[in-house]
């Protein structure tokens, strides 16, 4: 509740009114109320007790989470186990130490708050923070700040920790923009690929994991995969136009669409770009510029939820007059339906193959990551849409477009998401906004 004091907690008794009508009737003055029955103070987790976050509180650890690694546009830069990732990482996980939490470093660099005795019998709330080079404040902070913000509104309102307890988290590396795969430490976190094949990865710097995970104080001694909790819930930005535009509050995430990232690496020739006659070339960077358009096509003709992005390219020599001999670039492929996508993949590989021929070039191919479309618990999902129901937001059901840790986590507990709007749909952009009453 923004703006307003925050006193004493306010009892009322259970026959007054309904869970709807106590919050709309104390929202803003009530730091916490609390519904019992029969004169004792009976209290449980659900439906009886409605702990108002402190919204002020929250946005202000976005602040200052945001002013680590600042950029132009009130963005953020804070690749995975950079210097900056460091300093963002020692501020939150000094908040969670703060509010008394059990911290576990494991040997990805993921990082758990407890507040409890085991994660096994935990709630864990979480995502990540680190951002893609030109990244929004909110992608990831969010969840984890709001997990946050949970147990600090539970502690102040003098709740015990519910049976099991509740754990933050976030998780080494989610957006995959400096090493490959993306969700690489919940990755690792749900036995999805072992400890030391993470650390041997090699990032677009030429950095190794397992060394800056060294190098910034974050290779910790707690073993991966780790413990799977009770369940596993996170709250995101849904870095899409849908919420907004259709005049929802809140998204209630079905699943994850499926993934597919290749790096391909075109060798031709390089020559002198006056003299040498069509016919003659080896142009690595033709070869990139048609499957730059190949796969916008192709989203665009399979419909649905089909998309495709050629993200970076890099040419060599890179020079006015010269045609190129090296073309790199990527391809970021997604869809819901694994078939779809598959075919998707069946066909920019032929194209690739008929311009490799054609032009007499030759390809090298890495395959960065390949995640199959992931569907959340749905006891999970049915909660958070009943409860955010109940709390009078509007609510739908979506695919997320994007890919989040809670799609590794769904491989070992019941898992689901809570989505926000984003203005405009606007993500992996400085400019990411959620406007805090959404928050
Ligand atoms: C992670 O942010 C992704 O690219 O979906
Ligand atoms: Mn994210
Ligand atoms: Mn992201």
């Amino acid at each position: 509740v923004f703006g307003k004091p925050v006193p004493a907690p306010i009892f009322v008794p259970e026959d007054e009114a309904s869970l709807a009508e106590v919050i709309a009737r104390y929202a803003g003055d009530a730091a916490c109320v609390r519904l019992y029955s029969g004169g004792d103070c009976n209290l449980t987790f659900t439906d009886r007790c409605a702990a108002f976050v402190d919204g002020r509180r929250l946005l202000q650890r976005l602040e200052d989470l945001a002013a680590i690694g600042p950029i132009a546009g009130g963005g953020v830069n804070r690749l995975a186990l950079t210097d900056a990732d460091k300093a963002g990482r020692d501020l939150v996980t000094g908040w969670m130490r703060d509010l008394g939490l059990d911290v576990r470093i494991d040997s990805v660099g993921n990082a758990v708050g407890l507040w409890g005795d085991r994660i096994e019998r935990a709630v864990m709330i979480g995502s990540h923070i680190d951002t893609v080079r030109t990244g929004g404040r909110y992608d990831g902070n969010f969840g984890v700040l709001a997990g946050l913000e949970v147990i600090e509104t539970l502690m102040t309102a003098g709740v015990d920790p519910p049976s099991g307890g509740v754990a933050v988290a976030f998780f080494t590396n989610e957006e995959g923009a400096r090493f490959a795969p993306d969700m690489l430490g919940s990755l690792v976190y749900a036995g999805g690929m072992p400890v030391e094949a993470a650390h041997d990865i090699t990032g677009i710097d030429g950095a190794h994991v397992g060394e800056e995970l060294a190098r910034i104080g974050y290779l910790g001694s707690y073993p991966c995969p780790g413990p799977a909790p009770r369940a596993f819930l996170e709250l995101h930005v849904e870095q899409g136009p849908v919420l907004e535009a259709e005049g929802f509050d809140i998204g209630a995430v079905t699943g994850v669409q499926g993934i597919w990232w290749e790096e391909v690496t075109v060798h031709g020739q390089s020559n002198h770009a006056g003299t040498t006659p069509m016919a003659l070339r080896h142009d690595a960077a033709y070869v990139a510029a048609e499957m730059g358009v190949f796969v916008r096509r192709l989203a665009l003709e399979l419909g649905g939820h089909q998309v495709a992005t050629m993200g970076r390219v890099e040419l060599y020599p890179n020079l006015t007059n010269v045609v190129a001999s090296r073309a790199t670039f990527t391809l970021d492929v997604r869809n819901t339906d694994a078939t779809v996508l598959a075919e998707a993949e069946h066909q920019i590989m032929g194209r690739l193959d008929e311009l490799a021929a054609s032009e007499k070039v030759t390809i090298e191919r890495r395959t960065l990551a390949r995640f199959a479309p992931v569907a959340f618990d749905d006891t999970m999902i049915d909660r958070v849409e009943a409860h955010a129901s109940k709390l009078g937001a509007r609510v739908k059901r979506l695919p997320s477009g994007a890919g989040h840790d809670a799609q590794m986590l769904a491989r070992i507990c019941p898992t689901s998401m809570i989505f926000v709007p984003s203005a405009n749909g606007i993500s992996h952009n400085p400019s990411e906004y959620t406007a805090p009453e959404s928050l």
